[in-house]
């Protein structure tokens, strides 16, 4: 599946609230959980402006049941901090050790969130068996690395950190192994062996201090120009966002991931935090919750920016205090799991508002669950609710939902029934349609539709009982369907699509 989403629809009138969030900081840092019940999470309100927001996670950290339930709920996406590297999956040359990667996408899978693969090709924590190889093996050995790594996690990591760092602050190449050895060409030779590994994945190139404008984002500009210019297979730029507040906000942060979008490259963020000098103060807290606030904006005004990753959510699993004695409280949430003020800022810069839900279009969201008992018959019975969490009614004549699948074998041409539904299956539509360009997961949607009628503030359309077929009856296997889910209880279902005539306004499209 891609992480990709380009039809976004945009809420108006966010800063009012934005400012409210970032100035009552003192209120926010002694607020209590952060996702209230009902409150929509970080990722759901990404997700209505067409984005996702993740989090990294590490192995240990999974036997943290209070960790596990914030990691699994307010997120829609998990990068692995380390379980995915060069130590980890190759400690020796052709011996593969994928269980820990394997626990984290185990993980996401059961929290119905997508993976970012980090990372394939990176100077540090390599093996020594690595840099002692001699130079005339180390592409092989390289693309060999990738060919297993990426082909491991073939559908199951929706993006790759192919080539992680390859820049020193200056602009120059760094050297590695790989730069030793094919000096810049490994990054080509990098990205094609991901390619032609896993061709559904997303291919990034991911490097820190390039998130504005200057020496180190000049140089990446100019290399995936060039990757673009040749057709080398990359998809993607991701800027890490490790930022500090005594450095300042970087400069141009959101023209400098305008001109990569514009190379017709999907930007995100993806590992962001913003550290400071320990103690931390309310000044440095209200400091980190405006740059957490301006990376937000800067990532939702461009039209490309897929998404935005934190580099773990809490302070209490921080690399930073490692890496920077004295530094530290650079995440989200506090060592105890609690929300800091940069938590309200986000939400606010992602267009909540404060409750109540929002009004409009903008409130709309889908629920789902499967009503199969086979996941391999001839049928597909998706059980969908449209739920108005806003304020004032909507009118259902431009409102559209998709349940996004695969034909598999078989016709290409589809039956749709409506067995029940309390508005009464006369007053739904519904059809098969293809779509022009598959993607992993989905070659074909089902769209419901309603003919007239309005659903009032806070209530819900209740069960729609969908079913499809092919016209010669043939089997599908629904366990890749990019909407399919095992769940038999209703929940929110960002993989069903909203749209109010034809705009997205709730999910993300596969
Ligand atoms: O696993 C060993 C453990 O056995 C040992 O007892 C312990 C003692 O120090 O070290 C453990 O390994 C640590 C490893 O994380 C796993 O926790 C390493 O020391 C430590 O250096 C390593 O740090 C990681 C760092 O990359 C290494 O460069 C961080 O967790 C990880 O968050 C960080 O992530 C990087 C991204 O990959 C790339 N961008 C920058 C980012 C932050 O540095």
């Amino acid at each position: 599946m891609s992480l990709t989403k380009r039809s976004t629809r945009r809420r108006p009138g966010r800063s009012a609230v934005l400012l409210l969030a970032v100035c009552g900081v003192a209120a926010a840092l002694t607020a209590g959980p952060a996702a209230a019940a009902g409150q929509e999470t970080l990722h759901d309100l990404a997700s209505a402006q067409g984005r996702y927001f993740g989090s990294a996670t590490d192995n240990p950290e999974l036997s943290d049941s209070a960790y596990t339930d914030t990691l699994g709920s307010e997120f829609g996406q998990i990068t692995p901090g380390n379980s995915m590297k060069w130590d980890t999956t190759e400690p020796q040359q052709g011996r593969f050790d994928f269980a820990r990667g394997d626990a984290i996408t185990g993980f996401a899978q059961a929290h119905g969130q997508t993976v970012r693969g980090h990372t394939l090709v990176w100077h540090s924590q390599l093996p020594g068996w690595v840099s002692a190889l001699p130079s005339a093996q180390v592409e092989a050995a390289m693309v060999n690395h990738i060919t297993e790594v990426a082909g491991h996690y073939r559908g199951s990591v929706a993006a790759w950190d192919v080539v992680n760092e390859p820049f020193n602050d200056d602009g120059t190449f760094r050297t590695s192994p790989f730069y030793d050895a094919m000096g810049s060409d490994y990054i080509a030779t990098a990205l094609r062996a991901a390619h032609a590994a896993d061709p559904d994945a997303r291919l990034y190139i991911n490097d820190y201090n390039t998130e504005g404008l200057g020496a180190k984002s000049d140089a990446m500009y100019d290399l995936v120009s060039g990757l673009v210019a040749e057709g080398v297979p990359v998809d993607g730029v991701g800027f890490q966002g490790h930022l500090a507040v005594q450095y300042g906000f970087p400069g141009g942060m959101r023209q400098n991931l305008q001109r990569f979008a514009d190379l017709g490259l999907d930007v995100a963020v993806t590992e962001l935090d913003v550290r400071m000098q320990l103690p931390a103060g309310a000044a440095g807290l209200a400091t980190q919750a405006t740059y957490y606030r301006d990376v937000v904006e800067a990532c939702l005004g461009v039209e490309r920016c897929v998404g935005i990753t934190v580099w773990d959510y809490t302070d209490k699993y921080s690399w930073v205090p490692g890496a920077f004695p004295g530094q530290g409280a650079a995440n989200l949430y506090d060592d105890n799991l609690r929300p800091k003020p940069a938590y309200a800022a986000v939400r606010a810069a992602l267009g909540d508002d404060g409750g109540g839900g929002p009004a409009g279009p903008g409130a709309l969201r889908a629920r789902y669950r499967s009503n199969d008992s086979s996941v391999s018959d001839n049928q597909i019975k998706p059980g969908l609710q449209l739920v108005n969490t806003g304020g004032a009614a909507v009118d259902l004549s431009g409102v559209t939902l998709r349940y996004w699948f695969t034909g598999d074998n078989g016709a290409s041409s589809y039956g749709t029934w409506c067995d029940w539904s309390p508005l009464g299956c006369s007053t739904l539509t519904h059809r098969v349609a293809a779509m022009s360009s598959p993607h992993t997961g989905a070659d074909h949607y089902l769209e419901v539709g309603f003919g007239s009628g309005s659903l009032a503030p806070g209530t819900s359309t209740g069960e729609m009982q969908l079913r499809l077929s092919k016209t010669d009856w043939s089997n599908f296997d629904e366990t890749d369907d990019y909407s399919h889910g095992a769940g038999d209880s209703y929940a929110d279902a960002p993989k069903v699509t909203v749209y109010v005539d034809g705009e997205l306004v709730w999910g993300l499209e596969p």
